[in-house]
């Protein structure tokens, strides 16, 4: 039986927890491997109601075994929420999930950068979800991040927050007027929520590793989607993980070796919530009727989602970015409602915005506002 990656083929909200659920069947290990909490799904089973955010919606599942991975950034309060809830409705996640203990955590100087940052930005914001994500990958890149296994010694977690609240207390003074964080509170709270996560910490790498050797078969959760990739995505508006597949391997701490399968998904039309280029953007009733029988609201922060017909370009970067050797639509039934359709076959690349003085690189292209003339020459996207 082939290990799977599960990739979003689009701007997130795919409906990838659908087919998760489904390959979840025939799996022993589902394995979120990027992202963190601004990741969000829904599940319902008969008048229960479950939202996730970083634990794999597998956990529903009593003979399946969860894994968060090194390259997810972990937020231990948000973490321990989801138990609880787990807790609440019956089920028991002991013994059945695994954290890694290299992964990074999420602290309130990032989630308090996060927002900071975004207000500052005005209009140019990238329309996060304020859960701290960036800043803790940047923190990570800046080698000053804390790890799940920090968290359980005092001598390893005090020097990392230290040093880290000298940087981002400074930065809250001087750049953004917003109150500092106490290095000693963080501490305290952190080294607490340590010994409550430290029953499910493990090194995931090598459990992984021998689960493959054992012939057990893993389903690889991906959060967002493709094209908010950081390298692939529409720079910068973009979240700040590679959410390809390739970074299965690397966020779960196993070789590409073990990946047999790559699974895109996508929704029959487009949707994307933040700010960024979206080519086939709907901004009228139609694009109001699509996310009124979509559902199309954000599962974490709760903003409508911006919707659009189906942009084939899109999928055809993921088919290409990923490897995709299987593609899985979802929300077709949404699209009943209509008497036509539309779906975007071509699209100019942003690179031909570079050439004509009203658009910006990057950004959607107001048919308007492109001369034809220039853009005949410039090459098309995949
Ligand atoms: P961040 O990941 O919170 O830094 O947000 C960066 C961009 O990614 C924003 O446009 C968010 O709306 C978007 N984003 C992050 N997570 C998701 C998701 O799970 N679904 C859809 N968009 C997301």
């Amino acid at each position: 039986m082939a290990n799977r990656v599960v990739i979003g083929s689009q701007w997130g909200d795919e409906g990838k927890a659908k087919v998760v659920d489904f390959l979840t069947l025939d799996a022993d290990y589902i394995v979120r491997f990027q992202g963190g909490a601004n990741a969000g799904h829904t599940v319902e089973v008969g008048d229960k109601k479950f939202v996730f955010h970083l634990i794999p919606s597998g956990i529903m599942h009593d003979d399946k075994i969860c894994v968060i991975g090194n390259g997810v950034v972990l937020d231990p309060v948000q973490t321990l929420a989801e138990i609880a809830d787990l807790h609440t409705k019956g089920i028991n996640p002991e013994g059945r999930l695994f954290i890694a203990d290299n992964a990074h955590v999420v602290l309130p100087y990032h989630s308090t950068l996060d927002k900071a940052k975004e207000k500052k930005a005005g209009k140019g914001a990238i329309g996060t979800t304020g859960r701290g994500i960036g800043p803790c990958y940047s923190d990570k890149v800046n080698r000053i991040g804390v790890r799940v296994g920090d968290l359980m010694d005092e001598r390893e977690l005090r020097p990392r927050v230290e040093a880290m609240a000298k940087v981002h207390n400074e930065e809250f003074k001087v750049m953004y007027d917003v109150p500092e964080i106490d290095p000693e509170q963080v501490i305290k709270d952190y080294l607490e929520l340590g010994q409550k996560i430290k029953p499910f910490v493990r090194d995931v790498s090598a459990m992984l590793y021998a689960a493959v050797k054992a012939g057990k078969r893993l389903v690889f959760e991906g959060a967002q989607g493709t094209i908010l990739d950081v390298d692939q995505g529409t720079y910068p508006f973009v979240t700040s993980s590679n959410t390809v597949a390739g970074y299965a391997s690397c966020g779960a701490g196993i070789g590409p070796t073990a990946i047999d399968q790559v699974v895109g998904v996508v929704k029959a039309y487009t949707t994307r919530v933040g700010n960024g280029p979206f080519p086939t953007e709907l901004l009228d009733e139609t694009g109001d009727t699509l996310r009124k029988i979509g559902n199309e609201y954000g599962a974490t922060t709760g903003r409508n989602r911006r919707c659009g017909w189906f942009d084939a370009p899109v999928v055809r970067k993921a088919a290409v970015v990923n490897g995709l050797t299987h593609l899985a639509i979802t929300k077709l039934d949404v699209l009943d409602t209509f008497d036509s359709i539309k779906i975007c076959t071509h699209s100019r690349s942003a690179a031909a915005c570079r050439f004509t003085k009203k658009c910006r690189v990057g950004s959607a292209i107001p048919p308007s506002a492109v001369s034809s003339k220039t853009c005949r020459k410039m090459p098309v996207s995949i």
